[in-house]
């Protein structure tokens, strides 16, 4: 288990399963661009079981909890090689997920529909991106514990980690509304790779 001291009560400490419902939670309270998302599902786990979960269960090594005060506030993921990882979810995660959401389709809301639309795009990214961006990342602290540094300090750890590893590169996806995130991907030498009105793909080289 890697830990890491971040000052005032917070850590940053590697993810286990038995986390997965706090961070299902941490996504959902972050997942209207950054935002708190909750008024918006009626299947509140479903965000997370797409984000999350599978960074959990099959990129453990690189899936990280921000604890405040004793607390889940915030998840730091990582995958070194994104083409290895989507191969292990098509077999391994994708097809219980989406076989556990087409029993589940009725009094649901139009944000758990687009999740629902993503949800059954999942599968493999881009070949071009992955070959020059192989690792990507996903980020998110409850709005308590923004703006405090927390994010410099997790997203510097991860960047090391994969630099150490031997990635040539890192992408993420974003949407394309949230101002914040891009400006702070910007700080750690992120550019936008493509963009349409929903979402962003950032990616920087190492
Ligand atoms: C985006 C997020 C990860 C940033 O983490 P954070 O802990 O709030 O940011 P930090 O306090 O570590 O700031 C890091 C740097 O980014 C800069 N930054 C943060 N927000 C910024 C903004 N809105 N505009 C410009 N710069 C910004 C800070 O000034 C700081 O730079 P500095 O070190 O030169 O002063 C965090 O706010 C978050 O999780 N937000 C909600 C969920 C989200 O949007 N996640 C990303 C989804 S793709």
């Amino acid at each position: 288990m890697k830990e890491q001291y971040l000052g005032s009560g917070v850590k940053l400490r590697s993810a286990t399963p038995a986390d997965l419902p706090d961070l299902l939670r941490v996504c959902l309270q972050t997942g209207d661009s950054g935002k708190d998302a909750t008024h918006l599902h009626k299947l509140p786990e479903l965000v997370g079981d797409i984000y999350v979960a599978p960074y959990v269960l099959h990129s453990p090594e690189l899936a990280f909890v921000l604890v405040g005060d004793g607390k889940v506030v915030g998840y730091l993921l990582g995958v070194l090689d994104t083409k290895a990882f989507e191969t292990t979810l098509a077999n391994d995660y994708w097809p219980t997920t989406k076989a556990k959401y087409s029993q589940l389709l009725t009094d649901i809301t139009p944000s758990d529909q687009d999740l629902l639309v993503d949800l059954a795009k999942q599968g493999f990214s881009d070949p071009e991106l992955i070959a020059k961006y192989p690792s990507h990342l996903h980020i998110d602290i409850l709005e308590t514990h923004q703006s405090a540094g927390y994010g410099k300090a997790m997203i510097q750890f991860l960047l090391a980690q994969m630099q150490e590893a031997g990635s040539t590169g890192v992408h993420l996806h974003m949407s394309s509304k949230n101002d914040r995130a891009r400006a702070f991907y910007k700080k750690f030498a992120f550019t936008e790779i493509t963009e349409d009105s929903n979402e962003c793909i950032m990616g920087r080289t190492f």
